[in-house]
């Protein structure tokens, strides 16, 4: 059995906080008081322009407590032009960047006017440009950088805005709640007025004011209120915008069905755009998207995309109830709404899909993701205690680990008292700002069953390592399960508490590959702990943590061919799916520590999964799949990256040459039509571009050959870009010559060029390097927008081999990337950050140069606070 590496850090586990700065204030959660002052409404009147927007906002304030205290409004950059207190000039000093104004009764009207300049606003956070519309990004702390305001969660207003702006630039104008109002004005100038009858926090607020065009449609909700429905984007987008509209009113039922929540406007409006630094924004009947999870087609997008595109717009509509009318506190109550939000597009997706190949990719993701981050130097609770700058915690660990916690809610109430838990919070906390113990004493309260043990999840970070053996009695005729848990210090976490742990466990007998009695669902909750298991004749093989019920490492003793037999035998998919990916990756652990990879065991678990007709092409495609070299990396105690790669590269070879018949007959499976997107549809499409990439393992020449054939025949981009990804680490002509083409046929098309770029930057090939740093010069490159950015620096970043070429002008790139990005926009310089903090890991003369990378960014001056706390944290 391999060693499943536990995080190892050096001597006694640092502060989780940044180091001291005299510029950056550490906020921590401990020191939460309520608002002094809360504001009930707000009105805001925008005179819209690019470079020069004038912001007046009227709040009306009302004194929270029994306290003397003045009002402070936070500001960000604004340059401010008049304040009044009850219509008169207001005495309000400037504290730093808060507005700070003595006010003498409890309740008062305090009216600003500032200045601010979208077009040169390059963070991408506030109100800014992109490719001539305006748009806004508020959360986390956005809101300040429009108007003075204080911006906390927990304050939250009755909104009225008024918008007025060139008619020609901006034909539409939007904002949250419902037009009330518009008109024409002097010099081609229009306005609008909208309302917005929930109470919500600043960050929810949007404003878009653009040409742009609708698609329109409509859903009745289950108890009969018509809402108007409308994706905005660029004309010629409109095409693109079916699949978006479609996953909108499938989750609109959805959540209907499985939480009952109904929407609560008679408008629904989705905007995309170009520049965007996240994924999406929930803003209340107003969300905001990057383009890339609205625009798709058959020509452009892949099957993939289309997934995502229907999760986000998913994630963003559940938000309206997980977000919008439940919010949160403070900042540290993040995973509240986004690990239970998360959740729930994980439950859509899987039952709009295959729910068993879903699981195996989100488990994929927080091992890629979260899993490094819960053993690294940037490791935090799902409910941190502390940061600098609260946009750096928009992780992995919050959004997904924070998932998984609610699915081990879940687990342990099961779904109807899961489902009573939740309508209790959303009754209980509706219009409110919550924590995450108010939505565990939901679920407690609902369900009577106590989970403050559980509680542990939300506070202490790192990834549990549970070992596992079975012992077998033939005279009593039982099973013993013995388990044992360990969890590494993380920084700020010196001493770690034994967790709760649920584990899906079932035993299968060795002969007949049976499952013997029932699943059951065994808690661990002390460090050592042993269950029994009756009425079992003959030792049994385990089969534990099936459908991966808790996010941990797991080490089971196993008996010789147990893997292999699990691997065909067991009952649930996704432990099924893990005994194929161990018996790989055994093969690959002990390949790069010896430098030869024994194949056999895993040629023969692939031919049989291949030939297994009782599993879907889909299955057969995520199980057969070989662990990227990021995750084998993960379970040594030294990284060295050639040898993951060869190791990797050798098994990849030995199972294409040796199956070579099974992987052409896979590829040549045929599917459905390119445009149908039906689980089975993309199951083979998927199966055909992993077989073929096996074949051209083991036979580069004629596996280029079948790819560009592939490629140039393709009649949808899922084909196209997987026979191009394989090209790319191809050395045959046929490289350069579907690269061409491809840029040639896209290249007015932003999303598909960011493919162009991102498949070239993950090429498995030696000369990545210099064909990335010649891409950061090419005319299509720039480092302003975001999802060029990463489609560039974080996708080289993400190619394990290339990233780490020996010579460290990988890690250079990505340091000059991340120095040259914060000039613009610290939020999507800092995510550029982590794969350099994985320095530690690797060999001396690697982990060297990388540390020096990091040194180099930390010292540099006039740093943001964004990639200060990601670098200094780094190298501590
Ligand atoms: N709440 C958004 C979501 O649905 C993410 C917004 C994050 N924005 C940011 N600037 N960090 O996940
Ligand atoms: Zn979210």
């Amino acid at each position: 059995m391999a060693d499943v590496r536990s995080p190892t850090l050096p001597g006694d586990p640092q502060s989780a906080e940044a180091p001291p700065s005299p510029t950056h204030v550490t906020t921590r959660r401990e020191d939460y008081r309520a608002p002094d002052w809360l504001v009930p409404e707000i009105a805001l009147d925008f005179s819209l322009d690019l470079e020069r927007t004038r912001v007046r906002a009227i709040l009306s304030v009302e004194r929270n407590g029994d306290h003397d205290r003045p009002l402070k409004l936070d500001g960000d950059g604004l340059a401010l032009l008049k304040v009044k207190l009850d219509g008169a000039d207001a005495a309000a000093r400037q504290d730093g960047e808060q507005l700070v104004i003595d006010i003498a009764g409890d309740r008062a009207t305090v009216e600003t006017e500032v200045e601010i300049s979208p077009a040169a606003n390059t963070q991408l956070m506030g109100l800014y440009a992109s490719g001539g519309m305006l748009c806004t990004q508020c959360e986390a702390e956005g809101f300040r950088r429009i108007t003075f305001f204080p911006d906390r969660p927990d304050v939250l207003s009755r909104y009225r805005v008024r918008m007025e702006g060139d008619a020609a630039r901006f034909p539409v104008l939007l904002s949250n709640g419902n037009r009330v109002a518009t008109g024409e004005a002097a010099d081609g100038r229009h306005w609008a007025e909208w309302e917005d009858p929930f109470p919500k926090p600043c960050y929810l607020f949007a404003l878009v004011a653009g040409d742009l065009q609708a698609n329109s449609d409509r859903f009745t909700t289950a108890s009969g209120r018509e809402v108007e429905l409308n994706i905005y984007v660029r004309a010629a987008d409109l095409p693109k915008t079916a699949h978006a509209m479609h996953s909108l009113k499938q989750a609109m039922a959805w959540d209907e069905q499985v939480y009952g929540r109904e929407y609560d406007l008679d408008l629904f409006n989705i905007v995309a755009v170009s520049d965007f630094n996240m994924g999406a924004m929930e803003n209340k009947g107003l969300n905001v998207f990057n383009t890339a999870y609205v625009l798709a087609d058959q020509d452009t997008a892949t099957d993939g995309d289309f997934d995502n595109i229907a999760r986000v717009v998913a994630h963003e509509y559940f938000h309206n109830w997980s977000g919008n009318r439940v919010t949160c506190r403070d900042w540290f109550q993040l995973s509240l709404k986004e690990g239970f939000t998360v959740f729930r597009d994980q439950g859509f997706s899987a039952d709009i899909g295959s729910a068993a190949v879903k699981r195996i990719e989100d488990v994929r993701v927080l091992r890629a993701a979260q899993f490094p981050e819960d053993s690294g130097p940037l490791a935090h609770a799902v409910r941190p205690d502390s940061y600098l700058e609260i946009s750096n915690f928009y992780t992995a660990t919050v959004y997904n680990k924070g998932a998984e916690l609610i699915r081990m809610f879940h687990t342990l109430l099961g779904p109807e008292k899961f489902r009573a838990g939740t309508d209790l919070y959303f009754d209980r906390h509706d219009g409110e700002a919550a924590t995450c113990d108010d939505f565990v004493a939901a679920l407690e309260d609902a369900s009577g069953v106590d989970l403050s043990r559980f509680k542990i999840w939300y506070s202490q970070a790192g990834t549990p390592h549970v070992r596992a053996h079975i012992s077998h009695d033939a005279d009593a005729k039982a099973a013993l399960l013995h388990l044992s848990q360990h969890l590494a210090p993380t920084p700020g976490q010196a001493v770690k508490q034994v967790m709760p742990i649920p584990l899906r466990t079932a035993l299968i007998d060795r002969h007949s590959g049976e499952q013997i009695g029932d699943e059951r669902l065994i808690v661990l909750d002390e460090a050592e702990q042993a269950f029994r298991f009756d009425g079992v004749g003959s030792a049994p093989m385990l089969s534990i943590n099936r459908g991966f019920s808790a996010p941990i490492l797991l080490d089971v003793a196993r008996g010789p061919g147990e893997l292999e037999r699990l691997a065909q035998a067991d009952g649930d998919p996704f432990a099924r799916y893990e005994a194929i990916q161990e018996l790989m990756m055994r093969a690959l652990v002990a390949g790069a520590q010896a430098n030869a990879v024994d194949a056999d065991t895993v040629v023969e678990a692939i031919a049989a999964t291949l030939a297994d007709d009782r599993i879907d092409a889909a299955f057969k495609a995520e199980a057969i799949l070989a662990p990227s070299e990021a995750l084998i990396a993960d379970r040594l105690d030294v990284v060295v990256p050639d040898a993951v790669h060869r190791a990797r590269d050798a098994l990849r070879a030995a199972v294409g040459a040796r199956l070579s018949d099974a992987m052409l007959a896979a590829h040549r499976q045929e599917g459905g039509a390119g445009n149908d997107l039906s689980p089975e549809a993309k199951g083979i499409r998927r199966l055909r571009s992993v077989a073929l990439g096996y074949f051209a393992a083991g036979d580069a020449t004629a596996g280029a050959a079948l790819a560009k054939a592939q490629f140039d025949g393709a009649d949808n981009m899922t084909d196209r870009q997987g026979a191009l990804g394989l090209l790319v680490s191809l050395d045959g002509p046929e490289r350069v010559q579907a690269l061409d083409a491809f840029y040639l046929r896209f290249r007015e098309d932003p999303l598909v060029l960011d493919k162009w770029f991102g498949l070239q930057a993950m090429a498995q090939r030696a000369e990545t390097v210099d064909e990335v740093l010649k891409l950061a010069e090419h005319p299509d490159f720039t480092i302003s927008n975001p999802n060029r950015l990463r489609a560039l620096a974080g996708s080289f970043a993400a190619n394990h081999w290339a990233f780490h070429s020996p010579d460290g002008r990988g890690y250079a790139f990505l340091a000059d990337m991340i120095l040259a990005a914060d000039k613009l926009n610290p939020q999507t310089a800092a995510r550029l950050v982590p794969p350099l903090g994985r320095w530690r890991r690797f060999e001396p003369h690697r982990s060297k140069l990388m540390r020096a990378q990091l040194e180099r960014v930390a010292g540099t001056s006039g740093l943001s606070k964004d990639v200060y706390e990601q670098a200094s944290k780094s190298l501590v």
